[in-house]
């Protein structure tokens, strides 16, 4: 019985010292194991020469014997198999590889991004500020005080209202988060996400994108805005592209003007994207307004900014020519895949 013992110790001590690297080794063990000649096999045979009171015990060691071995063989081979996927003789080194589909950035992004890097390159800066925003920096920090008629032009989703939070309906809050920080002079850029209360059409969100901009110093006058303005069409649609601006009505700037370009669709020619007029309009600036500055505790007398906001989803749709809004965000890989390119 202890010789049983010893031996079936001495053969796990072999096995578990095998190297078995490949299928012929594998093979070769179990023969040597578990083969009809094999010593699992013979060692069994010495049943026979068990004296009988100790038969039950020594049957139960060498059953537990040949599970053993019949496991580590298992082990073995999984092993085996998955090791022989990367041994270079098996790999076929001719067949074509594995396509592998590379995504590509939402024409949104793509769009953002150049807006952004024409804007650094005049050295401003971005800033962010959250998208649930109170009704100071929202609204009357802006110079809209409650029951102001201009609040009615921006649907507001409100979410509750002492305190008063809501869905920021511009980036304009940003500009105020960044004003109250005294840090003058100021040259920054806001891009974000902003929702308003709008039924939902091709031409029309419930939530987009913006990037506003916001240039604080001493000396600053309209000249600068018109200047820094042109820079950026000419950045972003070429050279040939006209730009017009007509006057026009906010609250937290004053004077204020709507920017037109020179439709590029049809040229000025005039078609439906233009409305037949050869003009689009593609953002709302102004000189900010002296309320506002005093409302973020910055000297009026002595400093003068400008400021500007744009939608993304109307250049973007203006630079792919892309005629429904509401295909940035329904997440159609068909639409989105055509856009790999980087602007
Ligand atoms: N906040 C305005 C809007 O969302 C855009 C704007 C920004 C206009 C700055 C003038 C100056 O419509």
């Amino acid at each position: 019985m202890n010789q049983l013992v010893a031996q079936i110790e001495q053969y796990k001590k072999e096995m578990e010292a095998t190297q078995v690297s490949n299928k012929e080794a594998l093979e070769a063990f179990r023969i040597k194991y578990l083969g009809t000649k094999g010593l699992v096999k013979s060692i069994m045979g010495e049943m026979k020469n068990v004296p009988a009171d100790q038969k039950k015990e020594a049957g139960q060691l060498l059953n537990e014997f040949k599970i053993f071995t019949e496991t580590f063989f298992e082990t073995l081979s999984q092993s085996v198999e998955t090791d022989d996927t990367t041994n270079s003789d098996t790999i076929d080194t001719s067949l074509p590889g594995q396509p592998f589909a590379l995504g590509s950035r939402h024409p949104i992004s793509i769009v953002h991004n150049k807006i952004v890097s024409i804007f650094q390159r005049l050295g401003f800066s971005v800033a962010e500020g959250p998208e649930i925003e109170d009704d100071w920096h929202n609204f009357t920090a802006l110079n809209l005080p409650e029951n102001h008629p201009a609040r009615d032009m921006q649907d507001t989703f409100y979410i509750s209202q002492n305190p008063d939070w809501l869905l920021r309906t511009h980036t304009s809050s940003v500009q105020i988060r960044e004003m109250a920080k005294k840090e003058l002079p100021l040259r920054i850029i806001c891009p974000g996400r902003v929702y308003r209360n709008e039924t939902i059409s091709a031409r029309a969100h419930c939530f987009f994108n913006q990037v506003e901009g916001l240039y604080i110093a001493e000396n600053v006058s309209f000249a600068d805005l018109k200047q820094t303005l042109y820079f950026f069409v000419k950045e972003m649609f070429g050279e040939n592209v006209k730009v017009r601006f007509r006057p026009s009505y906010f609250p937290f700037t004053e004077p204020s003007a709507e920017m037109d370009i020179s439709c590029l669709i049809c040229s000025g020619e005039g078609c439906s994207v233009c409305k037949r007029t050869g003009w689009v309009e593609i953002l709302g600036c102004g000189m900010v307004h002296p309320s506002v500055l005093d409302n973020c505790g910055i000297d009026s007398k002595k400093y003068t900014g400008f400021a500007f906001g744009m939608g993304i989803e109307r250049i973007t749709m203006l630079t792919y020519q892309v005629k429904d809004l509401r295909l940035f965000s329904e997440n159609d890989v068909r639409f989105l895949q055509q856009f790999t390119q980087a602007l």
